[in-house]
């Protein structure tokens, strides 16, 4: 693929990884891109000028405030004079200081000046990655619609350190800076469609105080949510009682039991699409008491006939025409047989894929923060590897979007 027009604003940042920009560069150019390049200070610890000078063709920018560079090029029109700006890597520092809007060098006083997509590549190492203050400048960053490509999972450069935080291949952030340009941000792949995702536990009551639950916490269904809003669909997001924060741009109905889920669902029709992330409760109690069930002068305790809730992913893949979402996907989370129970579940649920995990306590994916799925679909089952929930989200909801565009290009 050649690219004779697009021009990239490299903005390397201070980490053993900087020496993957080399190559980056390299093969960059090799598809025709045009690449101008950045350091931080800290980046010139890891790589020099003259050999990030040397592949772009071009001069390197390092400082905000050089007489030279401001008076011929100036800190605004480096960030305007690219069609999309990298920042590989991006490092946990740089990382904190946009999520914060620093300004204070030459890359942070671009990055906030810039009215250009940004596409990061982080870097570093996996306690730093998972640090909570990363973790918030990661979701904060991603709410102001700058693009991730990785950390992948693999060993670091130190010793004996393993885990999330590897930088992306340059190979990789080369497929993602395509992607990114070849996608018009007035046009993305979801606008125009509506997306209702569902997500948390019910809460299936007992008596005004008591009621039956889960340990959903909502983490992934919220991060499809807004996922499918990041791609520009409109999104309804049917959620049960969780501690999570309503997604950016998403219109959120609360409910507590199934029942009323599944109201909230058939209330939001039509959607080209609808995932159910959500834990519902397969059973409730079947009489409430409208009164708290009290112990004194009972010796015997309270017996609970428990009745089945309705089955929310089978009824909507079972509605009619003009009803029925495009796309339904239904979420499997068992904890042994885990494929050949969603392979099972699939068929007699009448959904068109189902994302299936394993969620024993072992595996921590119940409340945690990361996920392994196995995607059973039409065409059989792909083992994903494990990524953080948001990462998951984002593939999936990618997925879902191929998909609906696949069937509007064959209608
Ligand atoms: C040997 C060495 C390797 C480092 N590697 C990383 C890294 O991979 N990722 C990271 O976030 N910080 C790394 N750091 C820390 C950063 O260099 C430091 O936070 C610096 O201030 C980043 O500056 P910048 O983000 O402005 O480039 C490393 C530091 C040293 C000394």
């Amino acid at each position: 693929m050649s690219h004779p027009k697009k021009r990239i604003l490299l903005i390397i940042g201070g980490g053993i990884a900087a020496y993957k920009c080399l190559d980056l560069i390299r093969r960059a150019r090799e598809r025709g891109f045009a690449v101008r390049a950045l350091m931080t200070k800290a980046a010139g610890e890891f790589v020099t000028p003259l050999s990030v000078g040397a592949l772009t063709g071009d001069r390197v920018f390092q400082d905000l405030f050089s007489l030279d560079d401001e008076r011929e090029i100036g800190h605004i029109r480096l960030s305007r004079e690219a069609d999309l700006i990298v920042v590989a890597p991006a490092t946990a520092d740089l990382m904190a200081k946009m999520a914060g809007g620093h300004a204070d060098d030459l890359a942070t006083a671009v990055l906030l000046a810039t009215d250009k997509p940004v596409l990061i590549a982080p870097a570093m190492n996996p306690y730093m990655w998972r640090h909570p203050a990363t973790r918030r400048n990661a979701d904060l960053l991603r709410g102001d619609g700058v693009a991730f490509i990785g950390p992948n999972v693999g060993e670091m450069a130190e010793r004996n350190e393993a885990g999330p935080g590897r930088m992306a291949e340059p190979l990789e952030i080369l497929t993602a800076i395509e992607a990114r340009l070849a996608r018009p941000t007035s046009a993305l792949p979801l606008s125009g469609r509506h997306v209702l995702v569902t997500s948390g536990p019910t809460h299936e009551p007992i008596d005004p105080v008591r009621y039956i639950a889960n340990r959903s916490s909502g983490k992934q269904g919220h991060a499809i949510a807004a996922a499918a809003a990041a791609l520009g669909a409109r999104v309804t997001l049917v959620s049960g009682p969780t501690t999570q924060p309503d997604p950016k741009g998403v219109d959120v109905i609360r409910v507590e039991a199934a029942r009323d889920m599944l109201a909230a669902v058939e209330a939001s029709l039509p959607a080209d699409c609808a995932i159910f992330a959500a834990a519902v409760a397969d059973w409730r109690v079947a009489t409430e008491s409208d009164e708290k069930i009290k112990k004194d002068g009972k010796k015997a305790a309270p017996k609970l006939e428990l009745i089945e809730n309705p089955d929310i992913l089978k009824t909507i893949a079972h509605e009619g025409p003009g009803r029925r979402p495009t796309l339904v996907i239904g979420f499997a989370a068992e904890t042994e047989t885990v494929v050949a129970f969603a392979q099972r579940k699939r068929k007699s649920k009448g959904c068109d894929w189902i994302v299936a995990n394993d969620v024993s306590p072992e595996t921590g994916i119940m409340g945690g923060d990361r996920n392994t799925i196995h995607l059973v679909t039409a065409d059989g089952v792909e083992d994903w590897p494990e990524m953080d929930k948001v990462a998951v989200a984002e593939a999936l909801i990618a997925r879902a979007a191929d998909h609906l565009l696949s069937i509007t290009a064959n209608a």
